[in-house]
């Protein structure tokens, strides 16, 4: 399990491609309990075995160790994250460390309510929720559960508790691209900054079409017909999200991921319920932790296979595929079923 490494310092990792490791997306269970058309559209799943999932200790091991690498930012996914019974447990674990300097949940918002209160006082800095309709006869038809309801109540729950709350949509065609005003306006009212996303062509969207992606374009072009010239805010950094601002003051993001990747500047590791360490978002293998982890070995044995394999880093999956002349679904239900962990629910969203 040893591996010799010359140089430890995390000043000095950065992948074949120059980049740091920064941010560490934790997707602490594959399930969800919605089923959104662009992330779950099958009829059943092979999911992770519970065994294999990860423990909380295993979990707060594990980011401790990425933190010894550069990672400053960790953000806990699913599949659905507030699934996962007692993760404010490991919120307050995680909270703890001073290295993690932010801390962050995508949720999809129907079990929100009831959690945003013990999320806060556990240490939670930021809340994503994933919200693509106002309308409740739509959102039933997208994610075949009848929980609008909830997602508002858990927004406004998030809102109440104080955290800043950004609300992330995938913008289908023929689905949702008439919303984007009056979802902007209410992102507005509440308080949160929506980011409007490109539909991917990620593991799991098996149904995607370039036809039904909404462009960065398009998007700009719809928003400034209405509200007037946007503006830029900021450089881009390594923030997948492009910021933009109304004439009024509102801001909103835009992440373009289909037809303007940010590759370049990626610095993001993914880490599955079962331990497997994944590189990009298209990967198609990644690295059991979770055998390391379960082996003995010592954190700076693991720190090192981390380092290795972040050293011999080149991908740039989005940008590859960018290249393809017949882009379709990344992978098909057999090759899914197979793997499951080539699902973006099952590496997180
Ligand atoms: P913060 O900057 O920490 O607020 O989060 P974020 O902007 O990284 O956003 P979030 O993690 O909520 O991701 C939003 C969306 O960006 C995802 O749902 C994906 O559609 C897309 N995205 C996230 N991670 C990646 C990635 O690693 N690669 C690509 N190409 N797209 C990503
Ligand atoms: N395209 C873009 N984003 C996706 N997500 C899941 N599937 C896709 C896809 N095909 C992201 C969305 C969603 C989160 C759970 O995962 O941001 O809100
Ligand atoms: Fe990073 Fe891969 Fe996403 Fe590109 S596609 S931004 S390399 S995770």
């Amino acid at each position: 399990m040893t591996v010799a490494d010359p140089t430890s310092s995390k000043d000095s990792l950065r992948d074949a491609l120059g980049r740091p490791l920064r941010s560490l997306r934790l997707s602490v269970t594959d399930r969800c309990n919605l089923r959104c058309s662009y992330c779950m559209p099958e009829p059943d799943y092979v999911w992770l075995p519970k065994k294999e999932l990860l423990t909380f200790e295993e979990l707060d091991r594990i980011t401790g160790i990425f933190c010894t690498l550069g990672v400053d930012k960790v953000r806990l996914t699913g599949g659905e994250p507030l699934l996962r019974s007692e993760i404010t447990t490991l919120v307050r674990e995680l909270a703890r460390r001073p290295a993690v300097r932010d801390l962050a949940m995508t949720t999809n918002g129907v079990l929100l309510a009831e959690r945003a209160r013990a999320l806060r006082e556990a240490g939670l800095r930021r809340l994503t929720v994933s919200l693509d309709t106002l309308r409740p006869e739509r959102f039933l038809a997208l994610t075949r559960a009848d929980h609008h309801a909830r997602v508002l109540a858990g927004i406004e729950a998030g809102r109440a508790e104080g955290f800043p709350l950004k609300l992330d949509t995938v913008v289908v065609r023929g689905t949702n691209e008439d919303e984007m005003l009056d979802l902007l306006a209410f992102a507005r009212e509440i308080g949160a900054e929506i980011r409007f996303i490109e539909y991917m062509d990620v593991g799991g969207a098996t149904r995607w079409t370039r036809e039904q992606v909404v462009s960065r374009a398009e998007m700009l072009q719809a928003i400034s017909a209405t509200h007037g010239a946007v503006e830029p805010v900021g450089a881009q950094g390594s923030d997948p999200a492009e910021r933009f601002r109304l004439p009024d003051g509102t801001t909103f993001g835009i992440i373009a991921s289909t037809t303007t990747p940010f590759c370049r500047a990626c610095d993001r590791s993914r880490l599955t319920a079962d331990g497997t360490w994944y590189t990009c978002l298209y990967a198609r293998s990644g690295a059991n932790l979770r055998a390391a982890l379960r082996s003995g070995a010592s954190d700076a044995e693991i720190a090192s296979l981390l380092r290795v394999g972040w050293r011999a880093r080149t991908d740039r999956g989005a940008e590859q595929r960018l290249q393809l002349e017949q882009r379709g679904a990344l992978a098909g239900r057999p090759e899914l079923r197979q793997d499951p962990r080539l699902e973006m629910h099952t590496r997180g969203g």
